[in-house]
């Protein structure tokens, strides 16, 4: 992890000062939450940003004419700074968004962020907020980067400005079910992505495209859904929010990237991590009917860490996994990453 405050003593929070946020660090799900700043940085024809501010977390002014509201022009990223035992704030891998958010940017059309400008502005805005970062082992700061397209336009075409926006939230577990294990339906009418999409970049459209299905999901008391490739129906892709592992005895295999799945950040440091633990780590075609003799089933994401999946519903016949929680590779791969992230061990990369 990078350090944000590496070589300056820690200045921890009191307690005072965390009780009069009106936050229930022991409950902290994964909400929305105003906070103190975000930092706002704009890019015009010319293609340079500004010097870009952290300003006080409020509603961005934007044209009914915005290229985001209109055609859909914006990126965004999601990452998490932890509050380590001994008070020190730690990032994980952020240029490994950074990056990521540069492929989306050039897919979109949009001016891209420098690695460094973006990776300043992240710890500008996660120590302007850090009366907000839970205790440590409560939770993290989520960090969310927004890349737009700001400026007006009516034909299609690339906004003439683009507003890069970074807010924060102190957040928990992402889903209800915290480290139980999840529910999930195989969702066999409507796709995530295509061929040729963009569903390996994380554009804004690619979340809205997923309500609907994740919604009756959700009704019929699942947690979330599980899609298929567009072409065939046959290999799976990913869950609305995060990407899926399954392990059969020292084997570990995920779908490929292949344009269609979103390069997680999280998926890239399990897989590291689990060779590095002696697992066989295959990334190719995964298809559905493998979830059949799986010995466990695990969806990977910043947002949802590691999530155990308890079972899945593929057609007519409810798959389970015999885990209370976590299974047993997830659970030594869960606590590799998060002593990682945590700062209790090296990072590997
Ligand atoms: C993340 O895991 O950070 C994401 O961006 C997924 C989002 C739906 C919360």
């Amino acid at each position: 992890p990078l350090s944000v405050r590496a070589d300056t003593p820690s200045v921890a929070v009191s307690n005072e000062v965390r009780s009069s946020l009106d936050i229930d660090w022991d409950n902290l799900g994964f909400g929305y939450h105003k906070t103190d700043f975000m930092y706002v940085s704009k890019c015009g024809s010319d293609g340079k940003w500004d010097e870009g501010e952290l300003q006080p977390f409020g509603a961005l002014q934007l044209s009914p004419s915005a290229g985001i509201l209109n055609y859909g022009q914006g990126i965004f990223e999601g990452m998490k700074a932890y509050r380590t035992e001994d008070d020190r704030i730690l990032l994980f891998r952020p240029e490994e968004n950074a990056l990521r958010m540069i492929s989306g940017a050039d897919r979109l059309c949009m001016p891209t962020v420098p690695v460094n400008m973006f990776i300043q502005a992240v710890k500008q805005t996660v120590l302007s907020n850090e009366r907000w970062i839970p205790p440590s082992g409560k939770g993290s700061l989520y960090i969310r980067p927004l890349l737009i397209g700001s400026g007006a336009v009516l034909g299609l075409a690339p906004a003439p400005e683009y507003t890069f926006v970074i807010f924060v939230a102190p957040v928990g577990n992402y889903f209800k079910e915290g480290l139980a294990p999840i529910h999930l339906k195989v969702e066999n009418t409507y796709h995530r992505a295509a061929p040729g999409g963009t569903g390996g970049v994380k554009t804004v459209g690619n979340y809205a495209s997923v309500l609907k299905t994740q919604l009756s999901a959700k009704k019929s008391g699942f947690s979330d859904v599980l899609y298929l490739d567009a072409v065939e129906s046959k290999y799976l892709e990913e869950v609305s929010s995060c990407n899926i592992f399954l392990v059969k005895g020292k084997k570990i295999a995920t779908p490929h990237l292949k344009g269609t799945i979103l390069p997680g950040i999280t998926r890239k440091s399990i897989i590291e991590l689990a060779q590095t633990l002696g697992y066989e780590v295959e990334e190719r075609a995964v298809c559905v009917d493998e979830l059949r003799d799986a010995d466990e089933v695990f969806c990977t994401g910043t947002a949802v860490v590691i999530s155990p999946v308890g079972s899945i519903m593929l057609h007519e016949d409810r798959l389970e996994y015999a885990n209370e929680g976590l299974g047993k590779v997830s659970k030594e791969l869960y606590s590799a990453l998060t002593s990682i992230q945590m700062g209790q061990s090296a990072d590997i990369m």
